[in-house]
């Protein structure tokens, strides 16, 4: 039976995701730097992939949350490339529990119209994993949900390298030529090229860097720390976050004067359109 997400939301909930929704500037892409796993299972005395194992039901949850609020582009760090230097034991564990998610979840990821996405060198992971990846990849693909990016053994500075290498192969092939290289342009050959920056990145477990996630993507980003650790992030600590967010301005260089100015032009715009529908 297919477990259709718009049909489980409560009262509470769909009075909260009423309230978000009205304050209007619900960003269009969330990242998420998902940390804090191994110190939640010692704070209680156990082994850390018991916090990996917790941590899978906060990222359930906060899918679910995310297509509930019609928030179109997620992108869940879930493994850096650095991760691989962990302990053999652990990195082992983190593969498991990524091939289960893959196999349980993409089913529900289907019938709720997500689409699933990954960046990263895939091609590292264990060949199941990637398997599975390109199969859920394949069967979500004309999905208009939900965006839903899964950053797996990804580095920023990896990506920002691959594109140079890219782009010199189609230099040196005569196919582009080194003026055209725009920052538009240099994006297109980033993983990230089919969505758009992100506009909050939330990092759980109070850690304030980026640790090499979307390093070109964020240079506008707004930043969300919060000391809560991932397992517990569920959907209050979200709306917390978002809440957070769309209280922010957000000023891309100009003063604050300009974008009061910009914001009350458009609405006045708007009221014009409403008037004069063809002006
Ligand atoms: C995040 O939690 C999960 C991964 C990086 C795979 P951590 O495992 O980094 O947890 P802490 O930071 O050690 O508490
Ligand atoms: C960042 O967490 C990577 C992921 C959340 C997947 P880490 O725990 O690996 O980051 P550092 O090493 O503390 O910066
Ligand atoms: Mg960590």
């Amino acid at each position: 039976m297919k477990q259709l997400w718009s049909e489980q939301q409560s009262e509470q909930d769909l009075m909260r995701n009423r309230e978000l929704i009205s304050m209007g500037k619900m960003p269009r892409h969330c990242a998420i730097i998902m940390d804090g796993n191994g110190r939640w299972a010692q704070e209680r005395s156990k082994p850390r992939v018991a916090g990996h194992e917790e941590g899978i039901e906060s990222v359930r949850d906060i899918v679910k949350v995310s297509s509930q609020l019609d928030i179109k582009y997620l992108t869940l760090y879930a493994f850096s490339m650095e991760n691989w230097k962990r302990p053999q034991p652990e990195v082992n564990v983190l593969m498991v529990l990524l091939e289960r998610y893959l196999r349980q979840e993409i089913q529900e990821l289907h019938d709720n119209n997500v689409r699933l996405n990954a960046i990263g060198k895939l091609n590292a992971l264990p060949k199941k994993v990637n398997t599975l990846l390109h199969e859920a990849m394949e069967k979500t693909k004309n999905n208009t949900g939900l965006f839903l990016t899964l950053a797996l053994s990804y580095s920023g500075r990896w990506d920002v390298n691959r594109a140079v290498q890219l782009i010199a192969h189609d230099v040196r092939r005569g196919k582009l030529s080194p003026e055209d290289i725009t920052e538009e342009h240099f994006a297109t050959y980033l993983q990230t090229h089919t969505m758009p920056d992100p506009d909050l990145v939330i990092r759980t477990s109070g850690e304030m860097r980026l640790s090499n996630f979307l390093l070109w993507e964020t240079a506008y980003s707004e930043i969300y720390v919060t000391e809560c650790m991932w397992p517990d992030f569920r959907r209050n600590a979200y709306y917390e976050a978002l809440r957070d967010y769309m209280t922010r301005e957000r000023r891309f260089g100009k003063t604050s004067a300009q974008i009061h100015n910009e914001s009350s032009k458009s609405v006045f715009q708007k009221v014009m359109d409403a008037f004069h529908p063809l002006s």
